[in-house]
């Protein structure tokens, strides 16, 4: 994709498409462990025409537990993969995310670029912010953004790792997670506490219970947003922290013992397995990007339907295998977490639910 002129955000958000289209923006050695996890069928026999994947997200029906996870916006040149994305989640009846907001409160004229409703105005759409943001925007200005883009819920990302390697980034996180709380008392949308690929542990997930709709963990094992800005900063500052990060796995298990909303799973989820698994450890539902972005990239809207559509089938095929008729049923499997993922949640003292066995 080629760079037009615009402010630095802009211009940003195209060099984070470039480069992970274009470079090895995956964790090297960290999993989301989510290998370690494993569904035990539930002893019924069930057909795959039996097996209804609807499931609820803020009080409406959606037609899978899978969601496309905020990527971009904010500059004519990615117009199009937010339209795209639009496009295929419209016919699946999914929710999608766009990218950080903060180039169209920079900048108003690209406010087209996240503004997919006209494409698909049945969807949930997740408007989003960077946590560091809330340091110089009102709740007013928030809200403005989000009803700019009829956007339904928002996601805040918290970004810790990112914004230390990032060249301009802000590392003052200073009364942030109040500033959170307070937006999310002060806004019309439910707010979405999101990392990008680091994951969130129980410790701060206990901070934002009863304050928050959801968590989406978007946790280690996945795309690297140290390694994003690795790349950007044309040095090395990032090589020492390219695998920081809680797995996915475990970030789930950490989140759900500490918080009653809903929780989303993300962050390296590649195969219909990694979304059964993140459900059968109580995850509501699955978020990705990278295979998204690469999909709808080299596919348009067409190649990313089909895409979704087939990841879509394979997780109602694999339930039917398992003996699970509805995201409820397997929300409530017996799983068994194997080491090292086990020896972790011990060492942690984090509470499971006793339908899970640990080596
Ligand atoms: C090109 C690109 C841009 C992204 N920009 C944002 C962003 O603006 N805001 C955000 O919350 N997350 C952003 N993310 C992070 C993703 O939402 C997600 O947390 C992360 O990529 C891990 O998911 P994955 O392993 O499926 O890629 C971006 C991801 C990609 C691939």
């Amino acid at each position: 994709m080629t760079k037009k002129s615009g402010t630095v955000t802009q211009s940003r958000k195209l060099e984070h498409v470039n480069i992970v289209l274009n470079k090895q923006t995956q964790y090297k050695e960290k999993t989301t462990m989510l290998e370690y996890v494993q569904v035990i069928e539930s002893g019924e026999k069930v057909s795959y025409k039996d097996v209804n994947l609807e499931t609820e997200l803020i009080g409406k029906r959606i037609n899978a537990p899978v969601f496309v996870s905020g990527m971009t916006g904010g500059h004519s040149d990615v117009f199009d993969i937010n339209k795209n994305i639009a496009l295929a989640i419209s016919k699946l009846g999914i929710p999608m995310g766009v990218g950080s907001q903060r180039a169209m409160i920079e900048d108003k004229s690209v406010t087209y670029t996240y503004d997919v409703k006209k494409f698909a105005n049945d969807i949930i759409l997740i408007g989003n912010i960077g946590i560091t943001s809330l340091h110089n925007y009102s709740n007013g200005e928030i809200q403005n953004m989000l009803d700019a883009i009829d956007a339904d819920m928002l996601a805040v990302h918290t970004n810790p790792a990112q914004e230390s390697v990032q060249p301009e980034g802000s590392t003052d996180f200073r009364g942030l997670y109040e500033r959170v709380i307070e937006l999310a008392k002060g806004i019309k949308q439910p707010v979405v506490l999101k990392e990008v690929g680091n994951g969130i542990s129980k410790e701060v997930a206990e901070k934002f219970d009863g304050k928050v709709y959801a968590i989406d963990v978007q946790g280690a094992g996945g795309t690297t947003w140290v390694g994003v800005e690795t790349y950007r900063s044309k040095g090395e500052e990032g090589l020492a922290f390219w695998e920081w990060g809680i797995p996915t796995a475990l970030s789930i298990l950490e989140t759900k013992s500490s918080f009653k909303g809903k929780v989303f799973a993300s962050g390296g989820i590649r195969s219909p397995e990694d979304c059964i698994n993140s459900l059968a450890l109580g995850a509501d539902i699955c978020g990705m990007a990278k295979p998204v972005l690469v999909s709808v990239c080299k596919e348009g809207s067409e190649g990313l339907y089909l895409m979704l559509s087939n990841f879509i089938d394979e997780i109602k095929k694999k339930m039917a295998k398992l003996g699970f008729r509805n995201v409820n049923e397997l929300k409530n499997a017996r799983v068994l977490i194997k080491e090292p993922l086990s020896k972790i949640i011990k060492q942690r003292g984090i509470i499971v639910p006793s339908r899970f066995v640990l080596e």
